[in-house]
């Protein structure tokens, strides 16, 4: 049966309040000393305890459904097929959570043929809430639940600024977040000093010199600022398909873009794990995706 994504938004928006409420009356300093890949690679309990109120909430509403989240995956154990499947990160940016640091988020999404079909990201610190439904469009909310009493703001259809957004220029004006991620050793960490290096420098030494770089520690906010039109580029190489599900439909609805981190790939998959996000743009996408693997490939 045709899966019914305005449903799927609903109780998404409904169970991101609800872990919003537990991540902000959670003590960051909580951290367990659960760590993962190394040391910089974190969970607290929080993270924890969100991934099993949504998987419960969302297993209880739709039990035909999959489920991926970042606490349960298995590496090499779980894959993600072509039923539909939500794909989640109960916080997204637990670095930024454990220090206080307001941009962190869970990261809902649901993906249908592995394509992603509905996104809700919701940041409990600012209370901002990003959503988009495949073929439906994307918005974002101030104020989006009434917890702190000024009442709802209203849902702004994104891009902020209208639905001509404004032509992407070349690299030397944009405005670029790029991540390190947990991985710092071996190919990948070459792989990211690389292009921070070729991004940040000078034509005369060698590189692109972006108008600004910036890495603000959450891949699914990263995704929604390109939406919004507040970054233009994104670039990760080395996170996973639950950093980016929700916000891969976010963008995608709002006229943004993503393709391969991996110069030459304009075609990408969920769990690629190197990704390039354009925002929308009336023209200049593909320009300035074409400039970017040149400057970060030579
Ligand atoms: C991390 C954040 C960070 C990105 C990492 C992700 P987490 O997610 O999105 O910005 O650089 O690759 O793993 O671990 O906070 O859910």
């Amino acid at each position: 049966a045709a899966v019914d994504l305005q449903q799927v938004h609903d109780t998404l928006v409904s169970v991101a309040f609800e872990a919003g409420r537990m991540i902000l009356a959670a003590n960051p300093s909580s951290i367990s000393t659960d760590t993962k890949l190394n040391a910089v690679d974190i969970v607290t309990e929080t993270d924890q305890a969100v991934e099993r109120m949504v998987s419960t909430r969302l297993r209880a509403a739709f039990p035909s459904f999959a489920f991926v989240g970042e606490e349960t995956y298995q590496a090499g154990v779980t894959r993600i097929t072509d039923a539909p499947t939500f794909v989640v990160d109960p916080i997204d940016g637990t670095t930024n959570f454990v220090h206080s640091f307001p941009n962190a988020c869970i990261s809902l999404g649901l993906v249908v043929d592995r394509v992603p079909a509905v996104g809700v990201v919701y940041n409990p610190f600012q209370d901002l809430l990003f959503t988009g439904v495949k073929g439906k469009g994307a918005y974002m909310q101030r104020n989006a639940s009434l917890e702190d009493g000024k009442g709802k703001g209203e849902k702004v259809r994104l891009p902020l600024g209208g639905a001509n957004p404004p032509p992407l220029g070349d690299l030397s004006s944009a405005l670029v977040s790029i991540e390190w991620g947990s991985q710092r050793d071996g190919e990948n960490f070459e792989l990211k000093a690389r292009t921070f290096r070729k991004l940040a420098a000078s034509r005369e030494s060698g590189g692109g010199m972006v108008g600004g770089l910036r890495s603000l520690g959450s891949a699914a906010l990263n995704l929604c600022a390109c939406a919004a039109g507040q970054l233009d580029i994104y670039w990760e190489g080395g996170c996973y398909a639950w950093d980016v599900a929700a916000g891969w439909c976010i963008l995608n609805e709002a006229g943004g873009m993503m393709v391969s981190g991996n110069p030459g790939g304009w075609e990408t998959e969920l769990d690629s794990r190197v990704y390039l996000a354009v925002r929308g743009a009336s023209k200049g996408q593909r320009e300035l995706v074409e400039e970017f693997w040149k400057v970060i490939g030579d």
